[in-house]
């Protein structure tokens, strides 16, 4: 029997995504993203983002449809990202969802968006282990969670106390006046620097601390002391090397990533790390991981670059998961949880 095709919705921040899944398979992936009108703000301005998944939504579910050849009389459910994300952004995907779902009287999943950052994997390096090592790494997350199974028992042991490790990037970019957003041109520059030139420090990693935050990090402390060098050598009337800094602060934050990232996997008897999320395209850490992992006997998959940032196709992953447990729909009454926690798989159903 044919698994069922599930539409996916993503828009929780710039970009709006249309993805069709079945099963392991995926149909289509489309993506719109406003992120080029934030150059010149330095950021993401909410009511432009929003604005622009109105614009980009029919078009994007058209072109994705077209491209995969079925119409909407053929999807099964549809799953939409409920949060965590711009509550003005995922507004206007979770309208468009309940509007679909209700016309067409489809069952509808509010799902999470960044455990969809995991579950998107299953579509490039097939099903999901039975219980894995998860790594969220993106701008707004930075944590190691224990997945029992990716639908219904997502457990957080640990995350950023401050920055998430693609914002320590994107604040060092704007140090070293680097365009928005920072982090793949710290990244760049790094793999030119040498890595061992300036040692920053590492958060959470001696003392009591070690212990009490044993799967957190803390990279604030560490954008601080980048900041102090550049300050230190400019006053000294010396030249930064651009390159080094970037390599001795990637080095500082990868080393944090990966090797709690390996630790969690060994206290816990998980023989993979899953990586998600749009940090994940960094160079040091798919190097880093894959060289820590292999020296633990563990086993590392790192979705390709393309499915790393927001997308469609994480949604409908995440939702064909959902429909593979037989976890309920969601209630119609929900709304978008922009600190959606990381144990909540789904929105829930009614009472
Ligand atoms: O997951 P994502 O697309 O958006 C969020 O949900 O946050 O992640 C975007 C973040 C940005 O901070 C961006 O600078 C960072 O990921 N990023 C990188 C690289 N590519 C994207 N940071 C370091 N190295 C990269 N190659
Ligand atoms: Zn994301």
């Amino acid at each position: 029997m044919k698994e069922p095709l599930i539409l996916g919705i993503e828009s929780t921040c710039d970009e709006t995504g249309i993805g069709l899944v079945r099963g392991c398979e995926l149909l289509v992936d489309r993506t719109a993203t406003s992120m080029d009108q934030y150059a010149r703000y330095g950021g993401i301005i909410p009511e432009i983002a929003s604005r622009a998944h109105l614009e980009s939504f029919i078009p994007t579910l058209n072109a994705a449809l077209d491209e995969a050849g079925v119409t909407l009389d053929d999807v099964d459910a549809i799953a939409v990202a409920g949060g965590p994300g711009l509550v003005g952004s995922l507004t206007v995907g979770i309208c468009a969802a309940k509007a679909l779902a209700s016309s067409l009287g489809k069952p509808l999943y509010g799902v999470n968006h960044v455990i969809g950052h995991l579950a998107v994997d299953k579509l490039a390096d097939g099903p999901l282990p039975e219980r894995f090592i998860g790594l969220v790494v993106s701008g707004g997350h930075s944590n190691i969670l224990l997945v029992n199974d990716i639908a219904t028992d997502v457990q957080e042991l640990g995350g950023t106390l401050d920055d998430a490790a693609g914002e320590a990037f994107d604040k060092v970019g704007r140090l070293l006046n680097l365009p928005y957003p920072g982090g793949p041109h710290v990244d760049r520059l790094s793999q030119a620097g040498d890595v061992n030139a300036i040692k920053f420090p590492r958060g959470l990693s001696g003392g009591k601390d070690k212990e009490r935050h044993k799967y957190d990090f803390s990279f604030s402390g560490l954008k601080t002391a980048v900041a102090r060098y550049i300050e230190g050598t400019e006053a000294r009337g010396e030249a930064v090397n651009p390159e080094d800094v970037c390599a001795g602060f990637s080095e500082a934050v990868n080393d944090s990533l990966t090797a709690k990232a390996v630790r969690a996997a060994l206290d816990t008897g998980c023989q993979t790390i899953v990586v998600g999320g749009g940090f994940s395209a960094n160079s040091r850490l798919r190097a880093l991981l894959a060289e820590r992992a292999e020296a633990s006997g563990l086993e590392v998959r790192l979705p390709p670059l393309r499915f790393c940032t927001d997308n469609g196709a994480q949604i409908a992953a995440m939702g064909s998961e959902l429909v593979r447990a037989g976890v309920a729909p969601s209630d119609w009454n929900f709304s978008p949880d922009s600190g959606m926690p990381l144990t909540q798989t789904s929105m829930l159903p009614s009472a």
